[in-house]
């Protein structure tokens, strides 16, 4: 008998009940920070997690607590059949929470679609209001189809609708507030996340970032930051929002201020492995034992390890850049 305990606990007691599946590790932008066509050879088919292989491992993983998942890529809405595997996986016991984090190039043909299968929730990643910048950003013209997916999702009663922006020093820094003064005319949440120094172009890291701080700084001279209480089930954002705005302004700080303490995430790589922080490489192999019979009990303890294996926090820093981590793309943010 194992002496592991039955639900995912790490050994600083932080319970991980969220856990962020990338089902794909192919992308249809190649953003500055991320280039996923430049830097990681793509996973052949056989060695993506199929559908099936997916739903197996929730109907393992949702009795050891996980309640609430979210879908990343890549880009998830890439991934053929993507419609109906969400439709199968919104429906499953015991979760509470089915999400999906996409750039939304695709969103406008698929959200009628998402909407059937029960989700409510999107992350829009958006790193620009500027359609020749959001190219040059992104290597593809696209801003046009996914701000017509936003307000299309804004429409269709899509709530929450987190506009992600990736603050970068002068790249879009000067659209601070053009993206913050959105929230007037919109309910979208905009958050801003600090720049994390992964990947590619190491040499010019250190000049993307900018903290949180300076960003509150910067807006707060323009319009009071009013504070926005807690939910229950919020993650790292810290919550803001101007007066007689009808969205919020959050901000997420991986960087200045590390939400590791509270870090209750587990994440599924496209190809099987279950990686206990974004920012470490150990990774656990569950596909080879998936695929090479392993029970249901067994997979169970696979998780189980994983969550034990938990870091205390991650060792990012703006001066110490992880430059091994290029798989972002597989792994979904
Ligand atoms: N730093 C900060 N955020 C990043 N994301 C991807 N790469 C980085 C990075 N280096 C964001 C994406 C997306 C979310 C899943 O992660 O923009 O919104």
């Amino acid at each position: 008998m194992t002496s592991l305990k039955p639900h995912l606990v790490d050994t600083y007691n932080r319970h991980l009940n969220y856990l962020r599946v990338s089902i794909t590790d192919r992308c249809n932008l190649s953003c500055i920070y991320c280039k996923p066509d430049r830097c990681v050879p793509k996973l052949e088919h056989k060695d993506i997690l199929s559908y099936e292989e997916i739903l197996r491992l929730m109907d393992i993983v949702i009795p050891l607590g996980i309640t609430k998942v979210r879908l990343t890529g890549g880009e998830p809405l890439v991934r053929q059949g993507v419609c109906d595997f969400i439709s199968r996986l919104a429906v499953l016991d015991g979760l509470k929470d089915v999400s999906l984090t996409t750039n939304g190039i695709f969103l406008k043909d698929k959200l009628k679609r998402i909407k059937e299968a029960g989700i409510r929730r999107l992350n829009v990643s958006l790193d620009s209001l500027d359609p020749k910048k959001y190219e040059q950003i992104t290597g593809v013209d696209g801003f046009q189809k996914v701000w017509e997916g936003l307000e299309m999702a804004r429409e269709m009663g899509f709530d929450p609708i987190k506009v992600n922006v990736v603050v970068m020093r002068s790249i879009n820094d000067n659209e601070l507030l053009d993206f913050a003064r959105l929230t007037f005319q919109y309910p979208y949440h905009v958050r801003f996340i600090e720049y994390m120094p992964i990947g590619v172009n190491e040499s010019d890291h250190f000049f993307k970032y900018m903290p949180t701080s300076l960003l509150q700084e910067k807006i707060n001279a323009y319009r009071k930051l009013i504070p926005v209480p807690r939910g229950p089930n919020d993650g790292p954002s810290q919550r803001f929002r101007f007066e007689k705005s009808l969205g919020e302004i959050g901000f997420i700080s991986p960087m200045s201020h590390h939400f590791c303490r509270t870090c209750n995430r587990l994440r599924l790589t496209a190809s099987g492995k279950l990686r206990p922080c974004l920012l470490s490489n150990r990774e656990i192999d569950i596909r080879g034992p998936l695929r090479s019979g392993a029970s249901d009990h067994e997979l169970a303890d696979i998780f189980r390890k994983a969550a034990l294996s938990k870091e205390a926090e991650h060792h990012l820093t703006p001066e110490h850049p992880l430059g091994k981590i290029s798989q972002m793309s597989s792994i979904g943010g």
